[in-house]
């Protein structure tokens, strides 16, 4: 399903079930900025663990980092953000609402400003002359709120990255090409957020840098691009007719070669439904050299075996971890009638999916909660996070597991008090399968990978 009402559905099931919550609603809410609740801080979790895994864990060439949110306002020279970071903004001049220009203009289909409806208020031609405006949130570090003191909320992971390129190079002993990956926060001042959490205000990113000789920088910006689409559809489960590249035409001032990967929402997001997740830049050797040039500071590679010295070129994948687990709930929520009612399931890759399974007892008696309460606490002692629950009618029990995504329900019945057989029920599938109480690990361990 891809349909116009998707994200509505989507807000209101996870505020349902506990995947996201709108931040401060008791005060009337905070301009798009969501706070995950039980549900989805685990989801997300298994997203940025998925994502560590492939890029640290299962590889010799990338290390792993966590720098400071708050850095030395000079590397946002160094970087552009200070001068580039920008969005051209209008206000209208009747209801004073702003709107970035190039939105404005695609959204109402006018060909310039003059002609162009305000959407809140519908006057035509009303607009303020557009003004630069800078994404980046500023604060002040200390007791002094001047200019002097003023630091940004960083706009991006990879800054942290670069600065410390060398660092990590040498106490790691890594030999280029190799990367550097991590995951953080992000802020950017947005001046039209929304669509759930698809653009809003903190966010998080998963980054990865990789440091190549230059001349082999064509080649290993194919490999990342090719990579990190297999990793959308064979990780994450994201369907592949809803997934496509689509490169830039126009180039940010420090790539040489850029992509975005799609995910296929609907709605108002994006290119006709069509919004990014993940980008993937050729940024040559700008930010090595801006480093280098704005710090004083030698940012040089040294290959000691080849006897040669060079700044290496960098390709960037950089992901966002809501994006993408906004993406995995896109994709995986469906409505289907089952015996005339709707039935409402989160068709979440098992080894994505928050809870693993429910276990419930068929009944309130004859020892059977004792039963399943005892596989539930076995389950989670083994790091399957599972959910016991007694209450309500079986079939509502399933109902509700099956919109929170959890994949698999033990349900243990009176063959399981006689001749310790629990039955195992398949969310997509809804097939039930009876199996021995012995062989409920390994079964449910081979399809949670
Ligand atoms: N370091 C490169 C960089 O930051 P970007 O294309 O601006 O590139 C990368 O951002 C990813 O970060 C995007 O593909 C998106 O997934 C995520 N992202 C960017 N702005 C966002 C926002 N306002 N809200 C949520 N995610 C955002």
């Amino acid at each position: 399903m891809a349909d116009n009402d998707l994200m509505e559905k989507l807000v209101s099931l996870s505020k349902r079930r506990g995947y996201v919550f709108q931040s401060s609603e008791i005060y009337g809410g905070t301009g798009s900025v969501w706070d995950y609740g039980p549900l989805g801080v685990e989801l997300k979790r298994n997203v940025k663990d998925a994502w560590w895994r492939a890029m640290v864990h299962e590889r010799d060439d990338i290390e792993g980092l966590d720098a400071a949110i708050l850095m030395h306002p000079k590397v946002w020279e160094a970087s552009g953000h200070i001068a580039e970071f920008t969005d051209p903004l209008v206000e209208c001049r009747n209801c004073h609402r702003r709107f970035r220009v190039d939105t404005l203009l695609s959204e109402t289909g006018a060909k310039e400003l003059e002609t162009a409806q305000c959407p809140s208020c519908g006057k035509r031609g009303e607009w303020t002359e557009p003004r630069n405006f800078n994404l980046m949130f500023k604060t002040f570090m200390g007791p002094a709120e001047d200019s002097a003191n003023v630091v940004y909320l960083r706009p991006e992971t990879a800054q942290g990255i670069y600065v410390n390129f060398l660092n990590v190079q040498q106490s790691a002993r890594q030999r280029v090409p190799f990367g550097i990956a991590q995951i953080g926060k992000a802020f950017r001042n947005e001046i039209t957020p929304g669509n759930f959490t698809f653009r809003t205000r903190e966010f998080e990113q998963m980054e990865m840098q990789f440091f190549v000789k230059p001349g082999t920088d064509e080649a290993a910006f194919e490999e990342w691009r090719e990579r990190r689409m297999k990793w959308h559809t064979e990780v994450m489960g994201l369907s592949p007719d809803r997934l496509r590249y689509h490169p830039h035409e126009k180039l940010a001032h420090y790539a040489s070669a850029a992509g975005d990967v799609e995910f296929f929402f609907g709605g108002t997001i994006g290119d006709e439904g069509w919004g990014e997740i993940e980008g993937i830049h050729n940024r040559t050797d700008f930010d090595l050299k801006r480093h280098q040039e704005f710090s004083g500071k030698k940012l040089l590679y040294v290959d000691a075996q080849n006897n040669e010295r060079y700044i290496p070129y960098i390709i960037e994948t950089s992901v966002g971890a809501d994006r993408v687990t906004l993406a995995v709930l896109a994709n995986a929520y469906r409505e289907e009638a089952v015996e005339g009612e709707t039935r409402v399931v989160l068709s979440i890759k098992p080894s994505l999916a928050p809870l693993k399974c429910g276990v419930f007892p068929l009944v309130k008696k004859d020892g059977m909660p004792e039963r399943a309460t005892a596989i539930h606490e076995d389950l989670r002692r083994r790091g399957i996070p599972s959910f016991y629950d007694e209450a309500g009618a079986i079939g509502r029990r399933y109902r509700r597991q099956d919109e929170a995504g959890t994949p698999f329900c033990i349900t243990v019945d009176g063959e399981t008090m006689e001749q310790g057989t629990v039955t195992i029920r398949d969310r997509d599938s809804m097939e039930q399968t009876r199996l021995s109480q012995d062989e409920i690990v390994n079964w449910l361990t081979e399809r949670l990978r």
